[in-house]
């Protein structure tokens, strides 16, 4: 195990709603892959933002002038986020699938019947079902990666095999939702650029979990959802820069053509921005405890992941080595403790004999928060022939502690 250089008392103590309590006693949130709890300080932001800086985009005067300094400032924050030297690169929607729906559509115009785009059976739909459609559209060939059940990783052989010349398109997820894999995304997307495709990757379940670097990754777009890294309900999709400026998206006449608006449709949530933007400034304040040195908000932000990533590495190996001993359990997904580093800490489990939901129930009764379904990883929840339940799904984030992994296994094994 690793030296953990979180200070979880500093850390619980930024998020009100973990002191939650039922019935007179605390709970445990393991629901962070559906929507992560959030600092105080996001909730302030938002209000401040509403009560005192509230204007629309572009007025010539001084509380419009405000409000779109907050705005470019989320756009810079979201930028260090991911990676980006660049704040135009970052586009702000209702969600991450409005956005891919929008992507999708703009980058369909350019296809022809007979190219071919992939896709995977791991994915969130929401970065299936898009591409599907707009592949049904424009009379394009959609190849799907085939996942491999025992321990929820994609065939990359197939992978390798699917491509062509004709491959327009490849969009993946950095993480699963639904098994917590850590797809090999660094060499899928070196793969569809030797063959002249494009990469989209749905980071939504990864950004809260180790860095980003679109840069290092070669993402000609990346997606991620704030409401999943400690911020509110809204979305962020990052693009290459000459990919955003010369793909025509769908939009108003009147609207602006330049970066980063061009890509944001209608009037943005504007307080959704603000509230981002503390959440960004959350993970820098926790960057500079565990790098003090850091020397800017990039290096802060990535001290940050690394040392969250370390630590739930550590909560992983608990995870495992206890449901190890509940061989009434399945987990879908990698098990080995050598390939912690392979996985993210979201752990879907399946009962010999009891539903997901009801699970679910018995765990939220004993104060545990975890979630029964698919998850909207269809894909897999189809593949693994686990429709209609799916999985009860025990999400870990930093905020969760080791006596609350221990909670949760106990209660798993009180069910029987
Ligand atoms: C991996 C993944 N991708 C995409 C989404 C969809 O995100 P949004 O709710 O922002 O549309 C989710 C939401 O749960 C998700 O977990």
């Amino acid at each position: 195990m690793s030296a953990n250089r979180l200070d979880l008392d500093w850390i619980r103590g930024e998020f009100p709603g973990l002191a939650h309590r039922q019935q007179g006693a605390p709970v445990a949130f393991f629901d962070g892959p559906a929507g992560s709890q959030v600092p105080a300080r996001v909730g302030d932001a938002v209000r401040q933002y509403l009560l005192h800086t509230n204007s629309q985009h572009g007025g010539l005067f001084e509380v419009s002038r405000a409000s779109d300094a907050i705005l470019d400032a989320g756009h810079q924050a979201l930028a260090d986020f991911v990676g980006s030297p660049d704040p135009g690169t970052i586009a702000f929607g209702a969600n991450m699938t409005t956005l891919t729906f929008a992507v999708s559509r703009a980058l369909a115009r350019s296809w022809l019947p007979g190219d071919e785009i992939v896709v995977t059976w791991l994915d969130h739909e929401a970065n299936v079902g898009p591409w599907q459609q707009a592949a049904t559209d424009a009379g394009v060939v959609v190849h799907k990666v085939p996942v491999r059940l025992a321990d929820g990783t994609l065939d990359l052989a197939q992978f390798h095999e699917m491509l062509s010349p004709r491959t327009r398109l490849v969009a993946v997820g950095l993480a699963s939702n639904m098994t917590g894999t850590v797809n090999p995304v660094a060499e899928m997307v070196a793969a569809a650029h030797e063959v002249g495709a494009l990469t989209y990757l749905d980071a939504v379940h990864y950004a809260p979990h180790a860095p980003l670097d679109v840069v290092d990754l070669g993402a000609d777009f990346l997606v991620c959802s704030a409401y999943k890294f400690f911020g509110p309900h809204l979305g962020v999709l990052y693009g290459r820069r000459e990919l955003l400026e010369s793909l025509a998206p769908y939009k108003l006449r009147v609207a602006t053509n330049t970066l980063p608006g061009r890509w944001m449709t209608g009037t943005a949530c504007h307080e959704g921005i603000a509230g981002a933007l503390a959440s960004i400034d959350y993970l820098n304040d926790l960057g500079r405890r565990v790098q003090p040195a850091a020397s800017n908000r990039r290096e802060a932000l990535l001290a940050a992941l690394r040392a969250i990533q370390a630590y739930e590495q550590d909560l992983s190996l608990q995870m495992l080595a206890g449901l190890a001993r509940l061989p009434q359990y399945r987990v879908w997904g990698i098990t080995d403790p050598a390939r912690v580093a392979e996985r993210v800490p979201t752990f879907s489990l399946t009962h010999t004999t009891q539903t997901p939901a009801q699970l679910a129930t018995q765990l939220a009764e004993a104060g545990c928060y975890a979630w029964a379904g698919n998850h909207y990883a269809l894909g897999f929840s189809e593949a693994a022939g686990l429709e209609p339940h799916g999985t009860l799904r025990i999400g870990l984030l930093h905020y969760n502690t080791p006596a609350e992994v221990d909670r949760v296994l106990g209660e798993l094994a009180r069910i029987g």
